[in-house]
Order: C-alpha cells, then structure tokens, then sequence
C-alpha cells in the first residue's frame, strides 16, 4: 500500500479496508460525549454542527456512545437509540458525516451500575451488587432483554445509515462490568473468578449482534482495571480473541474501571495494551490515550504497534488536526 509518501510502508495516510468500506487514512475520531442531544435522546442542530466540524480530517468518526434503553442511560443529554423514532435524526447525523468523506460508527452503550435513578427514574442494574451502591444484580431474564435491545439499536443505527456499529465494552459501563472481576461477583455461569463466565454475557451480546448486523462491527475494549485485584491485559487479550473469533472487525482497546482518562499525562497511555491485543488477534486494532502529537501518531503506526490511532480531544481542540499533521509530516 502506497502512503502519501509514495513509500510502501504503512503509515499514518495509508487507506485502510475494513470489510466492505475504505478509511482514508489511520485516524480515529474516537467517540466523546457532547451533552448536545434532547432530552428524549434526539440529536439536534448543535449536534449536526458539532460532527460536521470534527469528520473533516478522520478515516473513521465513532459517534458518542447512545443509550439502548432508558435503563441503561448515562446522562440527560445523552444521545439515544432506544426506539425506531429516533432514525431519522440519527440518518441526518450519519449524512453528516458522510458528507465530509469519513467513515461513520455509533457507539451503543447499557451504563449498567453506572447509571443514577435519578437521571433516569428507572431500576439499576449491574451484574451483581458487589460494587455500586442501591444496584440490582441482572436476572438471566433481563440479560436476555439488554442483549436485544443492543441487537435493536445496533440495527437502528444501520437502518440510520452508519457504516459501523461500536459495542461499549470499555469504562466501566455494564458490559466491562461483566468483565471485570470487582465489578462481577456473580455465582452462576456469567460471574465470578472465572474469565470463562465473566466473558460469556458481552460475548452472547456480540454474537447476538453480529449475526443481526452486516456492517462493520467494532467493539472497546476495556482492557484492564489498573487495580491489582482487577481485569489484566492477559485477560483481555484471551476475550479480544474471541471477540474476533465471533466476528467483531476492528477491537479499540482503552480502559475498564480505570476509566479512558486515568492519572496519565504520558503519550498513548493505552498503547501497550492495544500492542498486545494486536499481538493476539488478526483484525485491526485501534490505540488511544492522550496522543496530541502527528510523529508520534505516525511512528506507532509505522512500527505496527497499532493499525489506527483515535486523537480525540486533541481534535476537539483543533478540528484541523488531521491536514496539519499530514503538513507537518511531508517536510
Ligand atoms: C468529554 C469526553 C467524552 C467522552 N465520551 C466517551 C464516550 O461516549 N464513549 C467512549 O467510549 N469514550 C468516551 N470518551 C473517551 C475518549 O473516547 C478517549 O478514549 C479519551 O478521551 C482518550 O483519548 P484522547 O486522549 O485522545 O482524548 C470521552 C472522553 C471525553 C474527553
């Protein structure tokens, strides 16, 4: 593959396949949350501007994670996909998008026991009631129920128009609560010390999705809980096979219960995670954690640390990042 270069190597330009789409290069937009939606979950003028702004320059935009039921909503603002009335919205967000040449993803979330009844006057569930305060441990029952309504959303967000779907499995939302063996102390087959059983609900979650999708499937990955008591990346790496295994295309490997933004001011602070998942898997994998600066993006593309790198707040601050940094590293 030729690079803005003309070399062979890949770099940060290099186009990339991913099923039946093409990245224009290796730069991530990776999701953030804006507060810019409705109270009902319906994106809104701001919301479109917002996009149309920060899609100039990425190969694929990931768009802030969406509530797939109330029970699993985060915030007041947040954007939803919880019901078909909010297609037509989320379709002009994802023509937006198009419209500046990137690559669209939703990102569909259940914030499990982070979610607060008093956003959302509903019941908190988690997988057990080790962790959270005033949560209620899921009955297979309601598994069953959370498992089709991201199987509902992810395939809103194809009838809208995106080219990909991202599961939230990261940050310490439901599906990473699963994972992480604080947060699930369950005692049947989806819980407890065994990665085995704390893997099985988000792996049935993707199946169930992959098999009702047919566009491209991403999903985070939180990978470690930076807790000694917590999830490891040795862990994470065994699941992130399984997620490809399951048919998951592109694995974006950031944080559990550490959070996305843990005390770190070093560049790629999740880089070596994601250099080992890539190690075990053969799909794509995106890195993440405070990178600001182009040479820095460009080199671990190059040394095939990672195949895509998400900027995310660097670009808030400058929606330009991406033409200059393709500036900065022609001379
Ligand atoms: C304001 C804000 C909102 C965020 N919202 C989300 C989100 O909706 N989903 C998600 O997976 N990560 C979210 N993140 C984490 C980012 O995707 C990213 O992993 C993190 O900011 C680290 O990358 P950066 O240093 O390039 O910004 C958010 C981060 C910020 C700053």
């Amino acid at each position: 593959m030729d690079g803005i270069y003309g070399e062979t190597m890949v770099n940060l330009f290099t186009p990339l396949d991913i099923g039946d789409v093409e990245l224009r290069n290796r730069v991530v937009l990776p999701p953030m949350a804006t507060e810019k939606s409705t109270i009902n979950g319906n994106p809104t003028e701001k919301l479109y501007m917002h996009y149309e702004k920060h899609s100039k320059g990425s190969g694929l935009v990931i768009v802030e994670h969406s509530y797939i039921s109330n029970d699993g909503r985060l915030s007041t603002n947040q954007l939803g996909i919880y019901c078909d009335e909010l297609i037509d919205g989320l379709s002009e967000l994802s023509e937006v998008i198009r419209s500046q040449g990137a690559v669209s993803a939703l990102q569909i979330n259940h914030a499990g026991g982070m979610c607060r009844h008093g956003i959302t006057g509903d019941i908190v569930f988690a997988p057990s009631d080790a962790y959270f305060e005033d949560t209620n441990p899921l009955s297979l029952e309601d598994m069953k129920r959370i498992k089709d309504d991201f199987v509902n959303a992810a395939g809103r967000a194809m009838e809208a128009g995106f080219d990909a779907v991202e599961i939230h499995g990261a940050h310490g939302f439901l599906l990473g609560q699963f994972l992480s063996p604080i947060t699930n102390q369950r005692e049947d087959e989806y819980g407890g010390h065994e990665l085995e059983n704390r893997m099985r609900f988000p792996l049935e979650v993707v199946k169930a999705v992959r098999e009702a999708v047919d566009g491209v499937l991403l999903y985070r990955l939180g990978s470690t809980d930076m807790d000694d008591k917590g999830l490891t990346v040795d862990e994470s790496a065994i699941f992130a096979n399984k997620l490809a295994e399951a048919g998951v295309d592109v694995i974006d490997v950031s944080g559990n219960l550490s959070g996305s933004r843990p005390d770190e001011d070093e560049q790629g602070y999740f880089v070596p995670m994601a250099e080992k998942i890539k190690s075990a898997v053969d799909v794509p994998v995106i890195g993440v954690g405070g990178i600001t600066e182009p040479a820095f993006a460009d080199k671990i593309i190059r040394e095939g640390k990672v195949d895509l790198v998400a900027v995310g707040r660097a670009q808030w601050r400058d929606p330009d990042w991406v033409s200059n940094a393709k500036e900065i590293l022609s001379k």
